[in-house]
């Protein structure tokens, strides 16, 4: 089987990394040449661990990386996996994936092959039937399910945890109709998971998954963020340990109860957004997303609330923050709910030094010459009248006296409770954790 993947981003170039590594025939289309050729030097374009060792792994094999779209003229699969940002009403930008599905029908038309086209881009339920099949036909002058096969197949990797997730993932979706093509592609995941549940449903139902999927995930974030808040007011309240404990219950479930200073990164925000839109437009008030959305907003007030509380003013202090990526193990900064807060501090004129092990060179893209950009942790603190740490980067957890020493006020606010153990001569302030007694 040949098999091309279109739009080499956070889900693409892992995917094309992890088959060709396994000795599959991988094409890897990107528009954008430079990325292209980055990609077929060994080098990612962004930090995902173990991305590189496995594209490597895949350029020793049979993986071509070009922005030459037709090279996927004899592929049996072409797998989509191009953007589908956000607009400004929330609802998905769909004209990346057009133009790629409508190069990919002009090319279809042309070709001897019956491949099997599938969706890995997330779109709101509806948009395979009504708008990626009939481009499909019309430039392909083809019959979806009789000259080649559409299904839709949503991605569940999270960043960071990329390439384990593509090579070990917990379920594969496929969408669309019972047809020979839905059972080759069955067929071919079976072989290359093998221990994975597979699931065979509609497209809309498939479009719907992904959606239920992140919407769920936010749901549970801000209803442990709230309670988070609530503890903060209750002394010796301990977030973690109810989240722990709620989480031994198997209806519960333990993951995704991490309080925090809300959800970022490129896909929770913008999901629950377009879902909410998409309510909109079919006449259904989304009460409990909406709530979802809005505790997510508040989450970052009430750490301004908290730095106002404990600083007095935020005028002309100097703040520092930990992690501008929006989680760690990534140099994803897309959403981040730390850009947005030090966007927030800058508008009160607050003094502000960053530091990332990752994501400084991101950062910088945003604000430029606004804040500072500390190498070390050391540099960070120094003269620092508060640090809030936002990423739970491993490094943060070393943080002790001695780290501390130089700040000028010695004020600590801990989005992630990574200290909560640690008897640190500073004030300090949790999420999730009242005064202790
Ligand atoms: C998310 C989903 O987890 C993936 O399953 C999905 O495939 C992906 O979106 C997507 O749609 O492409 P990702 O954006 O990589 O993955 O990030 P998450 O690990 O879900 O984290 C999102 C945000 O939630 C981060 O800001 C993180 O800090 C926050 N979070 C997560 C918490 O505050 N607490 C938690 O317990 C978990």
């Amino acid at each position: 089987m040949k098999i091309a993947i279109i739009g080499l981003g956070f889900v693409g170039l892992p995917l094309a990394s992890v088959l060709a590594s396994k000795g599959n025939n991988v094409v890897a289309i990107d528009i954008d040449n430079d990325k292209c050729i980055k990609i077929r030097n060994g080098v990612s374009p962004f930090f995902e661990p173990d991305l590189e060792k496995t594209l490597r792994i895949g350029l020793k094999k049979k993986l071509m990386v070009s922005n030459n779209f037709s090279l996927i003229k004899d592929c049996d699969i072409i797998i989509v996996a191009v953007g589908t940002p956000q607009k400004s009403n929330g609802a998905i930008e769909l004209s990346i994936i057009k133009n790629a599905i409508t190069t990919i029908g002009k090319i279809l038309g042309k070709s001897k092959n019956n491949p099997i086209v599938l969706i890995k881009s997330t779109v709101i339920p509806g948009t395979m039937q009504n708008v990626i099949l009939p481009i499909l036909e019309k430039n392909s002058g083809k019959k979806a399910g009789k000259d080649f096969g559409l299904i839709s197949n949503p991605e569940f990797l999270q960043e960071s945890s990329a390439v384990k997730d593509t090579k070990f993932p917990h379920v594969v979706v496929l969408g669309g109709y019972q047809t020979k093509y839905m059972k080759k592609v069955k067929n071919f995941f079976a072989k290359f998971h093998p221990h994975t549940p597979i699931i065979i449903t509609n497209h809309q139902t498939a479009e719907m998954i992904k959606y239920a999927n992140n919407s769920f995930l936010a749901t549970k974030i801000s209803f442990i963020n709230q309670l988070a808040n609530l503890c903060q007011n209750v002394p010796g309240a301990n977030i973690d340990d109810i989240a722990k404990t709620i989480g031994f219950d198997p209806r519960i479930g333990k993951s995704f109860l991490n309080a925090g200073p809300g959800y970022g990164g490129s896909c929770l925000p913008k999901d629950m957004k377009a879902l909410i839109n998409f309510a909109g437009e079919i006449g259904i008030k989304p009460t409990l997303l909406n709530a979802v959305e809005k505790t997510n907003q508040k989450q970052m007030e009430y750490i301004i609330q908290l730095i106002k509380k404990i600083l007095g003013k935020i005028t002309s202090k100097r703040i520092t923050i930990l992690g501008t990526a929006f989680k760690p193990n990534t140099d994803d900064i897309r959403d981040s709910i730390a850009i947005e807060l030090i966007k927030k501090l800058l508008k009160k004129k607050a003094h502000i030094t960053v530091h990332d092990p990752k994501a400084i060179k991101n950062t910088k893209k945003v604000f430029g010459e606004k804040i500072d950009y500390a190498k070390s942790i050391a540099d960070a603190l120094s003269k620092s009248q508060c640090v809030i740490i936002m990423t739970h980067w491993k490094q943060y957890e070393k943080l002790n006296n001695n780290s501390i020493k130089h700040m000028d006020k010695k004020f600590i606010i801990d989005c992630r409770r990574i200290l909560a153990k640690k008897e640190l001569r500073a004030e300090y302030h949790a999420i999730g954790m009242g005064k202790r007694k």
